[in-house]
């Protein structure tokens, strides 16, 4: 047994600001997969957890609501046969009325022992990348949030955008990469605002969601990328975290990606798609829960160009829809979305992609939970639960899957006890 063995996340520690945390980050997960409901549950045992903002204001319709994605196809009303979305806009007062009051309302229920974060992808570019982009992360810091992960994208321009911000240099402002050229775009273009982000993820090819990877996926390894990106740091002597993600599927994992692989901290994702406070579908955390590794693909499926990995039966790969962007239209810039254009071209040239080529209208389908997004190791979730008298899946609890993680050494997965 070597020593890395004996020791568990609880053990450890990271700094973030002035205080010390066990290092382990719940990562964000949209469209509404890491439920506030996730999130505080991580909070309040002294963890850190990721809200994700994407579709935030169809998500507020839905928890408190309100009417905005209705309003705005009401604005649109007759565009739909219109394949130049170039006027289709959102009305980013709303978008900040819903980011203040989703976040506020999270915030409000917050404990204050561990830390809520929220996840901002850059890749959902609202039709106007810089001004939405500049609303969602100032309205996110006005209504309270401890900090912001920047992800899908390089963020060039995000600091800047929230720089005025009374709260730029006091909340958490973290960055996902997954190259050390991309950490270092980022850091050269805010050198001037004399601000270094807090933390950096650095997120391996065998994450849930989007990859930063291109074909090549396969042959990169999160070990070498954590360590690298170490040793930027290092030789420019900067002293910012990194958290680790992707495939850190125990807390033994963990401890060795610390211990042996020089990370300061985790970010897991994929064990709490089953949990009882995820936003899936119950049907949708059994079919990850039955999941063989041959039933996990990543494809080009995503309309944001990166690839994504998720199961075969994601109900998203059959289905072609008319592009919805009149009510949604996240994925827009300057009028275009790369399945609009497909769809058109179907329509009008009855230009056919290849099967494997297809994209999709990804906000409907992430609204309604039909793409199944994954990690790598999702058919590992089996030996993470157990079966009820019923035959059924128990879905543990956020809580559950938290201590499992932060109690576990070596290949140990304390599985959950149903009550
Ligand atoms: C279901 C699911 C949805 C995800 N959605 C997002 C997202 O919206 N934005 C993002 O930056 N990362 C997203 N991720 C990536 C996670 O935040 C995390 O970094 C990664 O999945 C960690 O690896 P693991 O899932 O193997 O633990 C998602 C992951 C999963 C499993």
């Amino acid at each position: 047994m070597n020593s890395s063995e004996k020791v568990c996340l609880k053990d450890l520690r990271v700094r973030l600001k002035d205080k010390e945390y066990v290092p382990l980050m719940v990562g964000g997960m949209g469209v509404n997969i890491s439920t506030a409901e996730m999130v505080l549950a991580v909070e309040k045992l002294g963890g850190i957890a990721h809200l994700s903002d994407a579709m935030v204001m169809d998500l507020c319709d839905r928890l408190y609501g309100t009417s905005y994605s209705a309003d705005k196809a009401k604005r649109y009303y007759g565009c739909q046969k219109n394949p130049d979305k170039s006027n289709n806009h959102f009305d980013l007062n709303a978008l900040r009325e819903a980011t203040l009051r989703y976040v506020g309302d999270v915030m409000s229920r917050a404990t204050g022992r561990g830390l809520v974060f929220i996840n901002c992808m850059e890749k959902l570019t609202f039709n106007a990348p810089h001004e939405s982009m500049a609303v969602r992360l100032n309205a996110a810091l006005d209504a309270g949030i401890d900090g912001i992960t920047l992800s899908a994208g390089l963020h060039l321009m995000s600091f800047k955008l929230m720089s005025e911000n009374k709260r730029f240099r006091e909340a958490c402002l973290g960055i996902v990469v997954s190259s050390v050229r991309a950490l270092n775009l980022f850091l050269r273009k805010n050198k001037s605002l004399n601000r270094l982000p807090d933390y950096i993820v650095v997120e391996g090819p065998l994450a849930g969601g989007h990859l930063g990877f291109g074909e090549d996926w396969r042959e990169y390894s999160l070990e070498t990328i954590v360590k690298e990106v170490k040793a930027y740091l290092a030789e420019n002597h900067l002293d910012i975290p990194v958290f680790a993600a992707g495939g850190i599927f125990t807390g033994g994992d963990a401890v060795r990606m610390i211990k042996e692989v020089g990370a300061d901290g985790v970010q897991v994702a994929t064990r709490f798609t089953i949990s009882k406070e995820s936003g899936l579908p119950d049907a949708v955390k059994t079919a990850y829960l039955n999941a063989r590794e041959e039933d996990i693909e990543v494809n080009h499926l995503s309309a944001t160009g990166y690839l994504m990995r998720m199961l075969k039966s994601s109900p998203a790969i059959k289905q072609r829809i008319p592009p919805n962007c009149e009510p949604y239209g996240y994925m827009l810039n300057e009028g275009k979305c790369p399945y609009l254009n497909q769809w058109w071209d179907a329509m009008t040239k009855k230009a056919m992609p290849k099967p494997e080529e297809w994209k999709c209208c990804l906000c409907t389908h992430m609204k309604l939970y039909n793409v199944w997004t994954c990690g790598a190791n999702t058919f590992r979730l089996k030996d993470t639960t157990v079966k009820l008298a019923n035959g059924q899946w128990y879905f543990p609890s956020a809580e559950e899957i938290y201590n499992d993680y932060v109690t576990s050494t070596g290949e140990e997965i304390k599985l959950p006890v149903p009550h």
